[in-house]
């Protein structure tokens, strides 16, 4: 384990050093292609379609955008599954459109076809003598099912990293894990921060007689954060006094690019990505476990053929002031909801200049100054380390009653005995 540690006392954390300028806001939440985030994401697997997206061979393609790209997805003959840009190289016609036939996504304007490589396999509209095909390429991206999701990657060819580990790729029983994906519609940073930011459970999440989705009274009080530097990205942890005289602690690993796995004593395990969809809109891919007995509303709810929610910010999130009145501090149902209300009601990219950041938004200021430092980094030709082995993607949560007062051992014990469990074979 390597790296810095660093505490929340207030000296430290207050003060203009912390906030992001005009500038840094910009170069943090823009992720298309050729921006500094853009490139530091494209040099990761995503996660980017649900299985059933795709779910057999020469099935029909499907959209999708990402870090600002329009693509359409397919999966061909064999079941390899490729990313080829939306715009036919022809004349951009939509390949939304095409025909998934033999090895290959065939554009029914003039019907050039493609195979997952992305050579143009066929150009019916061209003399059979001619060789012009051989000199068209579409732009296109490799994808993969891996943990029960199928990744792109959108980064060189030659800088392509193995699949990583993350737990639930990886370990036995990742099977009976679910995938829920919708869309955010506000930038990425905003729905990412959320999930760095253990203070708001008790205030977002809490019912009025302190009995929130985590079920833990002691979640209520203010937390004391520390933060330790990792290969894998940084851990943070949220240290709360108890009347018992000890701790109750939760630590929340974030793992590059944007996951994190955030403790949850009911029913734990998995995690959460937020990814650039483009500068105003985000994916959110959580990986759970099924939903507990005495859950009693979905664990998200999509209007039908949309990613996205039912309640969102053209019904105010159907925002009951009677619940919150009596029931709980948000009048809404859900986490999901209840996170989505407040990160994009900042709007679609928040200007960062307007913040004052507190003690308790230590994680945030660290993960926003640690991503902006390791695009330039990359820009400058240092790789992320985590890439380096997959077995760094491996980590977990940790929630835990204590006396010990630092972060460093609690982590430290925890994550040696993660690492000696047994795991199934990776997929890849
Ligand atoms: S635009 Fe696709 S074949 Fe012509
Ligand atoms: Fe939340």
């Amino acid at each position: 384990m390597s790296g810095s540690r660093i505490s929340s006392s207030a000296s430290k954390i207050e003060g203009d050093e912390c906030m992001l300028s005009q500038a840094e806001n910009q170069l943090l939440t823009r992720a298309g292609p050729g921006t500094l985030m853009g490139e530091l994401f494209r040099r990761f697997w995503l996660p980017a379609l649900q299985l059933w997206e795709l779910p057999e061979p020469d099935c029909p393609p499907v959209r999708f955008r990402i870090l600002g790209e329009d693509l359409v997805a397919f999966r061909d003959s064999e079941g390899r599954v490729a990313f080829l840009r939306e715009n036919c190289p022809h004349r951009g016609a939509s390949l939304f459109f095409g025909r998934n036939e033999e090895s290959g996504l065939r554009c029914v304007y003039h019907g050039w076809k493609f195979d997952v490589s992305g050579a143009c396999v066929d150009m019916p509209s061209e003399p059979a003598e001619s060789n012009f095909k051989a000199k068209v390429r579409a732009a296109v991206y490799p994808g993969v099912e891996h943990g029960g999701l199928i990744w792109i990657y959108m980064g060189p060819p030659e800088k392509q990293p193995p699949l990583p580990h993350y737990h639930w790729c990886i370990q036995p029983k990742s099977e009976t894990l679910r995938v829920y994906k919708w869309m955010q519609e506000s930038n990425w940073v905003q729905g990412l921060e959320g999930n760095i930011d253990t203070a708001h459970i008790g205030f977002l999440h809490r019912t009025l007689d302190q009995m929130g989705a985590q079920r833990i009274p002691g979640n209520f009080n203010a937390p004391r954060l520390q933060l330790i530097e990792t290969e894998f990205g940084f851990v943070y942890g949220g240290r709360r006094d108890r009347p018992e005289g000890d701790y109750y602690w939760r630590l929340t690993p974030f793992v590059l690019p944007t996951f994190t796995s955030i403790p949850n004593p009911v029913w734990g395990g998995g995690g959460l990505f937020v990814i650039p969809r483009d500068d105003t809109t985000s994916w959110w891919f959580t990986i759970s476990e099924p939903m507990p007995a005495y859950a009693t509303t979905p664990y998200v709810d999509l209007i039908p053929g949309t990613w996205r929610q039912t309640r969102n910010r053209e019904n105010d999130y159907m925002i009951d002031r009677e619940m919150q009145r009596t029931y709980n501090y948000s009048g809404m149902v859900t986490n999901r909801v209840q996170d989505a209300a407040v990160t994009e009601s900042m709007g679609a990219v928040y200007d960062r200049t307007r913040e004052h950041l507190g003690t308790s938004d230590l994680a945030i200021i660290f993960m926003r100054r640690y991503l902006l430092r390791l695009a330039r980094q990359l820009q400058e030709g240092i790789e992320p380390r985590v890439l380096s082995d997959p077995r760094l993607f491996l980590v977990r949560p940790v929630h835990i009653y204590t006396e010990e007062a630092d972060l460093r051992p609690i982590w430290e014990r925890d994550h040696a005995e993660h690492l000696r469990q047994p795991v199934a074979v990776p997929a890849g």
